[in-house]
């Protein structure tokens, strides 16, 4: 093994168009190990669009993507391990139309790419990855009866359950109880000490401002800053000032709505 340490994350002018909307419009992004990114943005700024191009769901128009210091070529067999990457997507429904257990959606996390048997020891594995997110007892619950901060923090137990070495999670918290992100924080504290490298969309730092490195901000489909988190900054400025937080709820239908739009396209 050699000691270089490449970026995690390497994305170079990134553009994606769909039909006549030109989404992202040239996006440069690198995540270094160990880091936690805050992707952050208004909405329809093009988060979602940027986290789906950099696993692959949506190959790129223009521009070019490494994970884990291996391309990401459209159409072609990649050399990147999927194995190491856990991506929690926006959330729609984590059960989708037929009831499945806790236990199923998450050991479903275990198949991936040509993997398309169960490792052996999966039980203990999906068992350990629901201890981690708070629900070891609701193993054999049906998630759709579950709460929708529970589905969320089943779909996240489904990507940690790789143990990945790459986290990427699509605003992991909207709609989750205060309690449960500050068991999300804790747990994602953990990790990133572990050596987690994370990037995650948010729509405010909210409980993880403390892990949060760095903040990307997309405006219209172009990184707007980088560098130092809006949150630390304004408490440096205006210590005592309180915040203006967006309304929790302004985005949620809308963007729920996309969110089940992209999973149905073809
Ligand atoms: N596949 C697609 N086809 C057409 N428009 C899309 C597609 N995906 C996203 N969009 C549009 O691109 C813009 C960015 O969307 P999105 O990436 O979901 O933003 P964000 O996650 O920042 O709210 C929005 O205007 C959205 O409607
Ligand atoms: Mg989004």
């Amino acid at each position: 093994m050699t000691e270089t340490r490449e970026p995690v994350i390497e994305a170079r002018d990134l553009h994606f168009r769909a039909g006549a909307s030109h989404i992202l419009r040239g996006v440069d992004l690198i995540v270094e190990p160990g880091e936690v990114v805050a992707l952050l943005g208004a909405n329809g700024s093009g988060k979602s669009t940027l986290v789906k191009t950099l696993v692959g769901i949506n190959p790129p128009t223009q521009g070019t993507v490494r994970l884990l210091g291996e391309p990401l070529t459209a159409g072609r067999r990649t050399t990147v391990d999927r194995s190491r990457i856990g991506y929690v997507p926006q959330r729609a429904n984590a059960g989708g139309g037929i009831p499945s257990t806790a236990q199923e959606v998450v050991a479903s996390g275990l198949l991936h790419g040509r993997r398309l048997a169960l490792p052996r020891g999966w039980r203990d594995r999906v068992a350990a990855a629901l201890t981690q997110v708070g629900l070891a007892d609701r193993v054999h619950d049906p998630v759709h009866l579950l709460s929708g901060g529970q589905q969320q923090r089943i779909l996240i137990a489904r990507a940690l359950v790789r143990e990945p070495d790459l986290l990427i999670l699509d605003e992991p918290v909207a709609g989750v109880d205060v309690a449960s992100q500050e068991a999300f924080a804790t747990t994602m504290r953990r990790l990133v000490d572990g050596g987690l490298t994370v990037l995650v969309v948010l729509h405010e730092l909210g409980e993880l401002e403390p892990l949060v490195t760095r903040a990307v901000v997309l405006g219209h489909g172009k990184v707007v800053h980088d560098g130092t988190p809006p949150q630390a900054r304004r408490d440096h400025d205006r210590a005592g000032h309180r915040h203006q937080h967006p309304h929790a709820d302004d985005n949620t239908l809308g963007e729920q709505a996309r969110a089940l739009d992209l999973e149905v396209r073809p």
